[in-house]
C-alpha cells in the first residue's frame, strides 16, 4: 500500500492521528502544508490517499502562505484523480464564513443574522439591520481569531474610526448578530463521512473566542483533562466541554449540512440563543479537531474512527509512478513512515513553535 499523505501545519493537533496511524502500522507521509511545491504537469502522486488538515488559521503560526495554496493544490489533485479527504469544494467552505452561511440558507436552517462586508466602512450600516450586540468576525478565521464583539453603535463606529476593524486575511468580514448563550455554551457535533459521530458541549472561557476543542482543559464538572493534541506547555485555557447527545431533528440537519458541504471529515457548531430559545448554526469546520481526551469525555476514541474510515478510503493501488515530480515528492517531501518509524518527521521544513 501506497503511503496516506496527512497534508498539515500544526505541529501538535494531529499527534493522536500519528499515534494511531502508527499504531495499527499503516504507512504515512506528513506533509507540511507550509513549504510545500508540485508540478502541475505530473499525472500522478505516491499517495493511496491525500488527507487535508490544512488550517485556516495557519496565519496566526506565520504559514499564511498555506491558506490559498491548499486550494490550488487540492484542485490539481481532483484533476489527476487522486483521493482526497475534504478536497477543494469542502475547503473553500473552511475558507469562508460567508460561504458556510450560504450554504445553511440554502438548506433552510437557521443562523445568526449576519451581514458579508468587504470594507470595514460599510460594517455600521450593515449593523443597522441586526441586534446589538454584535461581532465581527474575519471571513477566514478558526480558533477564535478575527473576532471581536461590540456593545453599541458608537463602540463600533469609534472602533471604525480609528481604524481598528480588521477583516482578515481575504478582507472579507461577517457582521453578526450576538446571541446570548443559553446555559453559557454552545455545541459542537463532528460528523464522519455525513454521519453523526459526537458531540460536545463547549463552555467558552470568559471574553473567549477560542473553542478549539483540542484544547480543552477540564470537563464541565471539573475534571483535568490530557490534552494529546497540545503541545506540553500550551496554556490551560479555561475552556471546559462535556458529552452530549443533541435532539435527533438536530442531529438531521447536521448531517444534511455535512453532506452539502461535502465534509469527509468535519465539525458544526450551533448555539441555543437564549432570548428566543432556539438554535442556530454558525460554524462548518473541514479542520476537526477531536476533543481532548476522549475517551473520558465521550466514552470512545474518535482517532480510532477517523482512521477506520481513512483505511477504508485508501484503497488506491498504484502500480509505478513516474516523472521528475514524482520523484521530487518521494525525495524531498515525502517518506514514509514506516521506513522512519521514531522520527515521523513533518518533512521540508520544520514547523515554527506556536507564539
Ligand atoms: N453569533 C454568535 N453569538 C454568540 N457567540 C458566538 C457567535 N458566533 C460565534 N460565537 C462564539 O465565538 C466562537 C468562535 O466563533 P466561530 O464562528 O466558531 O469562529 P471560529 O471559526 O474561529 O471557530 C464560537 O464558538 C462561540 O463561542
Ligand atoms: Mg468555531
Amino acid at each position: 500500500m501506497q503511503p496516506i499523505a496527512i497534508f498539515h501545519e500544526h505541529p501538535d493537533w494531529f499527534k493522536p492521528l500519528f499515534a494511531e496511524l502508527e499504531r495499527r502500522g499503516l504507512p504515512f507521509v506528513r506533509l507540511d502544508a507550509s513549504s510545500h511545491a508540485y508540478d502541475p504537469g505530473e499525472d500522478d502522486v505516491p499517495y493511496s490517499l491525500v488527507v487535508n488538515r490544512a488550517s485556516p488559521s495557519a496565519y496566526l503560526r506565520g504559514h499564511g502562505q498555506s491558506t490559498f495554496y491548499t486550494l490550488h493544490w487540492l484542485r490539481h489533485l481532483e484533476r489527476i484523480g487522486i483521493p482526497v479527504v475534504n478536497g477543494s469544494s469542502v475547503y473553500s467552505f473552511e475558507l469562508s464564513k460567508a460561504s458556510q452561511l450560504d450554504l445553511l440558507e440554502e438548506l433552510g436552517l437557521p443562523y445568526p443574522r449576519s451581514r458579508a462586508i468587504n470594507d470595514p466602512g460599510r460594517a455600521v450600516a450593515a449593523a443597522r439591520a441586526l441586534r446589538y450586540p454584535v461581532l465581527v468576525k474575519a471571513n477566514i478565521g478558526g480558533s477564535g481569531a478575527g473576532i471581536v464583539r461590540y456593545e453599541s453603535e458608537e463602540a463600533l463606529a469609534g472602533a471604525v474610526a480609528r481604524g481598528e476593524v480588521g477583516l482578515g486575511i481575504d478582507g472579507v468580514g461577517l457582521v453578526q448578530e450576538s446571541a446570548p448563550l443559553r446555559d453559557g455554551h454552545i455545541v459542537r457535533v463532528e460528523t464522519l463521512g455525513g454521519k453523526y459521530l459526537y458531540a460536545i458541549k463547549v463552555y467558552p472561557a470568559v471574553g473567549s473566542f477560542d473553542l478549539c476543542p483540542a484544547d480543552a482543559c477540564q470537563t464541565a464538572n471539573g475534571i483535568e483533562l490530557v490534552r494529546g493534541a497540545c503541545a506540553v506547555d500550551a496554556p490551560k485555557t479555561g475552556l471546559r466541554v462535556e458529552g452530549y447527545t443533541p435532539p435527533s431533528e438536530i442531529v438531521a440537519q447536521i448531517e444534511a449540512i455535512s453532506r452539502r458541504a461535502g465534509l469527509d471529515v468535519g465539525g458544526i457548531e450551533y448555539l441555543v440563543d437564549d432570548r428566543d430559545g432556539c438554535h442556530y448554526f454558525y460554524d462548518v469546520n473541514a479542520l476537526s479537531n477531536f476533543v481532548a481526551d476522549p475517551l473520558n469525555v465521550i466514552g470512545f476514541d474518535p482517532w480510532v474512527t477517523l482512521v477506520d474510515y481513512l483505511e477504508s478510503r485508501a484503497t488506491r493501488r498504484i502500480p509505478a509512478v513516474s516523472g521528475a515530480a514524482t520523484a521530487f515528492e518521494r525525495s524531498a517531501d515525502a517518506s514514509p513512515v514506516a521506513d522512519h518509524p521514531a522520527a515521523a518527521p513533518l518533512l521540508s521544513s520544520p514547523v515554527s513553535p506556536l507564539p
